[in-house]
């Protein structure tokens, strides 16, 4: 079973220690800088929630959630909308279903809205990610046509 957990004192270094595969990485940051960012955000006026993604007691994956996100050059859709950014799943455990359902786990904490309300949820994604843009869309997510950073915007009513 999938569940999404914080980072830990005890759980912070195997989270930092997972990684995705050499050719995945033009794709996701690495978890370390992923929680570095986390506390610039909140910090800085935003909303992250940074989740470890355990299957039963393994941690998996990272993702991070956000809110209100700043400082960031940001689509149109971005202004009090929910975002799933640095999303992974550890190379070794990869192509089991942990992912999908990993997301599904995301969606459902993002519609209790835990840090105000929205409409919109949205994330970017390079475009050649093929494996990300066919989970993204069997979840509803549609791209509006934004390119942010390099990347392209996929979006998801709420
Ligand atoms: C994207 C990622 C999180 C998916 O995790 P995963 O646990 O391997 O995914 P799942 O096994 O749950 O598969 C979910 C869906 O993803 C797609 N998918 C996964 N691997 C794929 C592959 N190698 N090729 C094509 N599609 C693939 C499929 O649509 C699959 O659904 P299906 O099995 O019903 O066809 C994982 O590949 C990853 O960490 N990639 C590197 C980091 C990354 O690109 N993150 C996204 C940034 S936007």
């Amino acid at each position: 079973m999938i569940t999404l957990r914080k980072i830990t004192l005890d759980n912070r270094r195997a989270v930092f220690n997972l990684e995705v595969s050499e050719d995945q990485r033009q794709y996701v940051a690495s978890n370390l800088s992923s929680v570095a960012s986390c506390y610039v955000l909140s910090t800085n006026g935003g909303h992250p929630f940074p989740f470890a993604i355990y299957a039963d007691e393994q941690p998996v994956g990272f993702a991070m959630l956000t809110y209100g996100i700043t400082g960031y050059e940001l689509p149109s859709v971005a202004d009090g909308s929910y975002c799933i950014l640095r999303f992974m799943i550890d190379r070794h455990y990869q192509g089991r279903g942990y992912g999908r359902e990993a997301l599904a786990e995301m969606i459902k904490f993002i519609r209790t809205f835990p840090a105000g309300p929205a409409q919109l949820c949205w994330l970017p994604y390079k475009r050649d990610n093929t494996a990300a843009k066919k989970l993204y869309e069997s979840f509803g997510f549609q791209e509006n046509g934004e390119i942010c950073d390099g990347e392209q915007v996929t979006v998801l009513r709420l």
